[in-house]
């Protein structure tokens, strides 16, 4: 069955679409890329096809993602269909795809950062999926970043800015490594790295941090007055595997971004 985009704007060359873009990250690109066509899933739930005539396009900025990685755990089917058949019905309408992937791609147990060349091996049922998602890519670029926040949806420091504004204290996971990214930094990125040859890449901010760490600059740069209780992964029991360690960084020469805790504060001061 073919799924229209209700209201499609545009049908010559030239054009270049966002999905995905009701997420924090989309958000971020349709910012970047003022003239894209910024499509949330209302305008096209990317588990169905869509038709030619509404979809001539050069670039797609592949945002839309099922990211609920607990969520995965009880419905692996859910989370291929969004991010193996959906990122299939993208590649499908032949224009070059930036495919935004995941660190969960690894299993963490390096001790050293991940680089592109390090084989993955998903923990967990999201990251297998993404990385299914990788392999149907043909044309393109394979964006990995790690710990995404921004100003809009579901992220970590919005949560950790509501919990500290009503709890003294919050339990948070301190053996997990990472590098949290802008989603603000990561979108602008995606213009250099168009400009780089089709494969994969690793785009995060500099340095890295633990969960429970990150929770601890949020509060500082927000002047909470909240404690951070540091826990294990084990302690908190979440469905999904997580890698201990999902430092990525990238021997391809791929963009530099911002360090970790200026993102942070570039982020808050939008919210
Ligand atoms: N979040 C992270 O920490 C992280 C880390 C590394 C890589 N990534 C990758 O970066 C990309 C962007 O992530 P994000 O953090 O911006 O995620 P997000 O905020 O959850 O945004 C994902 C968007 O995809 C939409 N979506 C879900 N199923 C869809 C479907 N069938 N058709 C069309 N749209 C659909 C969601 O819509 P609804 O809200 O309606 O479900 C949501 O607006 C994803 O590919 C993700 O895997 C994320």
């Amino acid at each position: 069955m073919e799924h229209e985009i209700a209201d499609p704007v545009g049908t010559g060359p030239g054009r270049v679409l966002i999905t995905g873009a009701g997420g924090q990250l989309g958000a971020a690109l349709a910012e970047v890329f003022p003239e894209a066509d910024a499509l949330t899933r209302a305008d096209w739930d990317v588990t169905h096809p869509l038709s030619d005539l509404v979809t001539q396009c050069y670039l797609v900025l592949h945002a839309a993602a099922w990211t609920d990685v607990d969520g995965a755990e009880s419905d692996p089917d859910g989370a291929t269909r969004v991010n193996v058949e959906g990122t299939r019905n993208v590649v499908a309408l032949g224009a070059p795809v930036v495919y935004y992937s995941t660190d969960y791609v690894f299993d963490g147990r390096k001790s050293e950062p991940y680089v592109e060349s390090d084989e993955p091996n998903p923990l967990s049922v999201y990251g297998r999926t993404k990385l299914d998602g990788e392999r149907e890519v043909r044309a393109g670029w394979i964006v990995r970043s790690s710990w995404l926040y921004g100003w809009t949806s579901h992220n970590f420091v919005r949560t950790m800015l509501r919990l500290g504004a009503e709890q003294d204290e919050v339990a948070v996971v301190d053996d997990q490594r990472g590098s949290p990214t802008f989603v603000g930094h990561l979108a602008e990125a995606t213009k250099d790295v168009l400009e780089l040859p089709h494969g994969v890449y690793h785009v995060t901010a500099a340095g890295d941090c633990t969960w429970a760490e990150l929770a601890e600059a949020i509060f500082e740069e927000a002047g909470l007055d909240c404690r951070v209780r540091r826990i294990t992964t084990a302690e908190l029991g979440r469905p999904a595997p997580r890698p201990a360690n999902s430092v990525l960084r990238s021997e391809r020469g791929a963009p530099e971004l911002p360090h970790w805790r200026e993102g942070l504060r570039e982020c808050l001061a939008r919210l």
